[in-house]
């Protein structure tokens, strides 16, 4: 996708640029498997920047009571495919505060509770995501 952006084809990458995150309706991976959710990276102010950096994805039924190599504290951003949801945890072993987030776009994990003063920016140690 990177070599496509061209001086010849910009607005086509502009077009990628402007609507980062994917769908819940038609969220998959790359082979077109169906998940449970993507968690990103980066997430941005400007909600169609969001959902950048690498990611992390979750099947049905994926269950992490310790994060995947590299990916502790680190997700800023994420989308929960329809009829799924995804539990997560602020420590390891499925510790400290939770939240379920449903169905939906979710541009910067900032704008979330965790606590009293925390919020969910970086700081997912734990999930689970399940779908009916
Ligand atoms: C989520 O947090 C609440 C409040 O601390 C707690 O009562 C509940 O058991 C937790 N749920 C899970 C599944 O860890």
């Amino acid at each position: 996708m990177k070599l496509l952006c061209s001086v010849l084809l910009l607005p086509f990458c502009f077009g990628r640029l402007l609507a980062q995150c994917p769908l819940p309706s038609n969220l998959m991976n790359e082979a077109g498997e169906k998940l449970c959710a993507r968690m990103f990276e980066h997430s941005n102010m400007y909600f169609d920047q969001s959902c950048s950096g690498d990611h992390l994805d979750s099947k049905n039924g994926d269950d992490y009571p310790y994060m995947p190599l590299g990916w502790g504290k680190k997700i800023s951003s994420l989308v929960v495919a329809n009829r799924c949801s995804l539990k997560v945890w602020s420590k390891s072993g499925k510790l400290g505060n939770n939240r379920t987030f449903n169905a939906g776009v979710f541009y910067q994990l900032k704008d979330y509770a965790n606590g009293l003063f925390g919020n969910w920016n970086d700081a997912i140690q734990s999930y689970f995501c399940t779908c009916t």
